[in-house]
C-alpha cells in the first residue's frame, strides 16, 4: 500500500493555482487523486479550461471535475460584491486594468476534457468510499467543498484534513477587511470552518512572506524544461501586477499563494508561527463582508476550530519549487 499522501486538489486558475497543480502532481509524497475547479479569478469556463492546459502540459493523467460556477448565496443580495470591490485591478493615476492573472494562461488551449460527473458529487462519491485517508486542498473559494457537506454532512467524518489557502488576519486584499477566497464566498467559508474537520490555513499572512522574485524566476527559466518556463512565466506576470498594485516588502517579487498550500501539505515545516485558535467569517455584508475573523485570546468562545499560519519558510518553499521543476 502506498504512503503517499492522498488529496484533491480544488482550483480556481489563475496563475498561482497553475503553479500549484505543477508542484502537487510533481511532488512524490503526494498522490493527486483529482483536480476540481471553482469559479474565483476568473469565470468557471476560464478556470476549468486554463486547468486542463495545465493538465496538458505535464502530460498529466489525473481527472478534472468541474464544479461550481457562483457563489453560495451571497450574489443574491446586490450590496455584497456589488457594493465592494474584488482585488484591484487600477489604482492611483493608471489607465490599464492590470490583474494578478490573464483570461486564459498563455499556454496552447487544452486538448483533454473535463469529466462527466460535477465536482460536488465527486467529492461525495469519493469521501463516502473512502477509508478517511483523503486530504482536501482548496486554494479558490471555497463553494464546492461547502456545498458537498450541505448535501451529505457525514462527508466531514470521512476527510482527513483540510489544508487550504485563504484567508488573511494581519494582511487583507480583496477589500480592507478580507482576502479574495474567502470574501467570494463568506457563507460557504463559514460551513467549511464549522464542520469539525482538522483545518490548517495558509492565509495571506503567511503568504506575503514567501514571495517569489525575478532572481527565482531567472532560474526556473535557466531550466529550459516547459514547466520551469510556466512557472517563470506565470511568476513574472504576478510580480508585474503586484509591482503596480500591491507592492511586496522583498522588491520585485509577489507571493504564489496557492503553492504554499501544496507544499504544507507535503512538508508541514514550510509553515511557521501556528496558532490553533477559533476562526470564523464575517458574513454580515458590511464594511467587514468576508473577514477571516481569528481569535487572539486565551479563552476563546467557540471550539477551536484551526491552525493558523501567521509565517512560512520562503527559503524552504522556494528552493522545494525549483526542485521539483528541475526534475521535469
Ligand atoms: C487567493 O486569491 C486568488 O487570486 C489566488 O489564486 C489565491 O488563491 C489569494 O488571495
Ligand atoms: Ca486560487
Amino acid at each position: 500500500m502506498s504512503d503517499k499522501i492522498k488529496i484533491i486538489l480544488d482550483v480556481d486558475t489563475g496563475t498561482d493555482d497553475a503553479v500549484a497543480i505543477m508542484m502537487a502532481y510533481l511532488e512524490e509524497k503526494i498522490d493527486l487523486l483529482a483536480v476540481c475547479t471553482v469559479v474565483g479569478n476568473k469565470p468557471l469556463e476560464n478556470t476549468t479550461e486554463n486547468t486542463l492546459r495545465v493538465k496538458d502540459l505535464l502530460k498529466a493523467d489525473f481527472p478534472v471535475y468541474k464544479g461550481c460556477g457562483e457563489a453560495m448565496v451571497c450574489n443574491l443580495n446586490p450590496n455584497r460584491h456589488g457594493g465592494f470591490k474584488g482585488v484591484r485591478t487600477k489604482v492611483g493615476d493608471m489607465k490599464e486594468d492590470v490583474s494578478m492573472h490573464t483570461e486564459y494562461l498563455d499556454i496552447p488551449a487544452s486538448t483533454s476534457k473535463v469529466e462527466k460527473e460535477h465536482a460536488v458529487f465527486y467529492y461525495i462519491d469519493t469521501l463516502m468510499k473512502s477509508d478517511g485517508d483523503i486530504t482536501l486542498v482548496p486554494v479558490g473559494p471555497l463553494t464546492n467543498l461547502a456545498m458537498a457537506m450541505r448535501i451529505q454532512p457525514e462527508i466531514c467524518g470521512k476527510i482527513k484534513e483540510i489544508v487550504m489557502m485563504g484567508g488573511g488576519c494581519r494582511r487583507t486584499n480583496s477589500t480592507p477587511a478580507s482576502e479574495f477566497n474567502i470574501w467570494h464566498d463568506p457563507e460557504a467559508a463559514q460551513i467549511v470552518m464549522d464542520s469539525g474537520v482538522p483545518i490548517r490555513m495558509v492565509p495571506l499572512d503567511a503568504t506575503h512572506n514567501a514571495c517569489v522574485s525575478t532572481d527565482d524566476t531567472k532560474e526556473f527559466r535557466a531550466m529550459g524544461n516547459p514547466v520551469g518556463d510556466a512557472v517563470a512565466d506565470f511568476t513574472d506576470h504576478r510580480i508585474m501586477a503586484y509591482s503596480q498594485l500591491q507592492p511586496m516588502e522583498r522588491i520585485d517579487s509577489a507571493p504564489v499563494h496557492d503553492a504554499l498550500a501544496v507544499c504544507a501539505v507535503a512538508y508541514p515545516e514550510a509553515l511557521k508561527d501556528l496558532l490553533f485558535t477559533r476562526v470564523d467569517i464575517d458574513f454580515s455584508g458590511g464594511f467587514a463582508d468576508g473577514q477571516t475573523i481569528v481569535d487572539p485570546r486565551a479563552f476563546v468562545d467557540k471550539p477551536r476550530n484551526c491552525h493558523f499560519a501567521f509565517d512560512a519558510d520562503r527559503e524552504f518553499f522556494v528552493q522545494w519549487m525549483k526542485d521539483l521543476a528541475r526534475k521535469v
